[in-house]
């Protein structure tokens, strides 16, 4: 039995990942970030310059995206990404990472690029994957799709506490800033904006715990996998 494919979309920080890593271990599924994807791209851009004084050279990103070699490694049960061999899991989420990223994720030729590396990673199906534009784009026969919302309030505390406990201190005025600035870019963009694809089930897990938000997705997991099945 291969399993199925489960899309969840949705806003910054309102728990996407946490809710597939969750199913992602109930199930033993494959977990995919895909924003990590877009988080590494960014930070390859910063460090070969290509974003100076604000201003990202877009045509110079395009150029060098064959060069850019993106790799998920499992390393002690935890997923790391890999930027051309070098871990960069925990500095893509920080610094100007945060400001940059939504900007980097509207170039086509970037989503181009990763679309196609996460399909080719669900070719053995079983998997969970989250972002914006999983359940639209990137798979849009996925068996489950899933589109979670909360609170920005709350998402700006999750995002606070998340950060703090890696040892980072941001403004709260600032994390909400930011995650504001990266609705609007995401949802206002051209190429694959965020948005409810017509058959996801929408989750608003404001005032929900992160147990309960499992229990709330098991048995849409079972009954999907069973029609798979059938
Ligand atoms: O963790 P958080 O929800 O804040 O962000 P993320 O999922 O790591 O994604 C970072 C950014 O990458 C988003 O704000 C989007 O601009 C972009 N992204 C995208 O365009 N498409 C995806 N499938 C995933 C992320």
């Amino acid at each position: 039995m291969s399993g199925i494919i489960i899309a969840i979309d949705g806003f910054s920080a309102c728990g996407k990942s946490t809710l597939a890593k969750q199913v992602a271990s109930h199930f033993g599924y494959l977990f995919i970030d895909s924003g990590a994807m877009y988080r590494a791209i960014t930070l390859y851009a910063l460090q070969e310059g290509l974003i100076v004084g604000g201003n990202l050279d877009q045509a110079a990103l395009i150029q060098h995206l064959p060069r850019v070699s993106l790799e998920f490694k499992n390393i002690r049960g935890q997923q790391r990404i890999y930027l051309n061999g070098q871990d960069v899991e925990d500095e893509i989420r920080k610094g100007e990472v945060l400001n940059y990223v939504s900007p980097v994720a509207t170039i086509r030729e970037v989503r181009e690029k990763l679309v196609k590396e996460q399909r080719a990673m669900a070719r053995q199906g079983a998997i969970v994957m989250d972002g914006r534009d999983i359940g639209t784009v990137v798979f849009p026969e996925a068996e489950l799709k899933i589109y979670v919302t909360a609170s920005l309030e709350v998402r700006t505390q999750r995002r606070f506490d998340e950060l703090s406990k890696k040892g980072v201190y941001m403004d709260k005025n600032e994390i909400s800033k930011n995650l504001r600035e990266r609705d609007r870019i995401d949802t206002s963009r051209l190429e694959s904006p965020l948005k409810k694809a017509d058959d996801a089930i929408v989750l608003d897990n404001t005032n929900l715990t992160k147990e309960q938000q499992l229990q709330w997705i098991i048995p849409l997991v079972d009954l999907a996998l069973s029609k798979s099945l059938s």
